[in-house]
């Protein structure tokens, strides 16, 4: 199973819907339909709407965060796993670079991960370097610790999927070369390997990814999808990644 998932950030407002609309006709019609999904996360603004008018359609709707504590507490702005859960979404992202800049440390994302699951959301957990890491060689060994610091054997790695997106990476038209992704990710599964001692957890890769991108990254067949950006708040742009993945 491929995924392709588009995240929002902040991005949409309640007529956004149209560009969802869009990419359910096009998937509906899709002769691959069957070898892929494709997940959205809308701002919390449109979580409720959004979940409910795709409840029975192909799309699913998840969240861009939660927050680290469950059901209700007293934190201003924050949303807790239960409550994203109330409202219909499926999944949430956790660990979204943009997150960790703004101070998420491992032990709050380690909550995260367990909260959500332990509400049936499935986790999109997202690791990468930044160019430091990159440039001092540290990108494995940063990779290791995102991982093994957050996840752990016991959860249900049923609904755990890897978002990769090298920080350097993202909003930047850069992407990493064929070969250094193929080794980057096969890492990944080999220390996701050691810790659930399963093989098949999907790894994506996100980061530029764009119709013209994905045609290198279709040919690493380890990249079990991708988490999408910008190209993702334009139907056109987003069902070009499908086409061109396919084709
Ligand atoms: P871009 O596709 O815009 O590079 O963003 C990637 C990303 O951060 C998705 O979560």
């Amino acid at each position: 199973m491929r995924y392709f998932i588009g995240n929002w950030k902040m991005f949409g407002v309640p007529k956004s819907i149209n560009i969802l609309n869009k990419i359910n006709s096009f998937y509906l019609k899709d002769k691959h339909q069957k070898k892929y999904r494709v997940f959205i996360t809308p701002p919390y603004t449109l979580l409720e709407s959004y979940a409910k008018y795709f409840k029975k359609k192909k799309i699913l709707i998840g969240s861009q965060n939660c927050y680290q504590k469950d059901i209700f507490s007293s934190n201003t702005a924050a949303i807790s796993p239960y409550m994203i859960k109330s409202v219909g979404a499926k999944f949430t992202l956790v660990g979204h670079s943009d997150n960790r800049s703004e101070g998420d440390t491992d032990l709050m994302l380690k909550n995260k991960v367990s909260l959500a699951l332990r509400n049936n959301l499935k986790v999109v957990y997202c690791i990468g370097e930044n160019k430091i890491d990159k440039k001092n060689n540290k990108t494995f060994s940063v990779l290791k610790k995102q991982l093994s610091r957050v996840l752990d054997r016991k959860l249900n790695k049923k609904n755990i999927i890897i978002a990769y997106e090298p920080v350097w990476s993202i909003g930047t038209g850069k992407i990493p070369t064929k070969t250094e992704l193929n080794k980057t990710i096969i890492y990944i599964k080999k220390v996701l390997k050691g810790i659930f001692k399963k093989k098949n957890i999907s790894v994506l890769y996100g980061g530029s990814v764009d119709g013209n991108t994905v045609g290198v990254f279709k040919e690493i067949k380890e990249i079990d999808g991708f988490l999408i950006g910008g190209a993702s708040k334009s139907s056109k742009k987003f069902i070009d990644i499908i086409k061109n993945y396919y084709r």
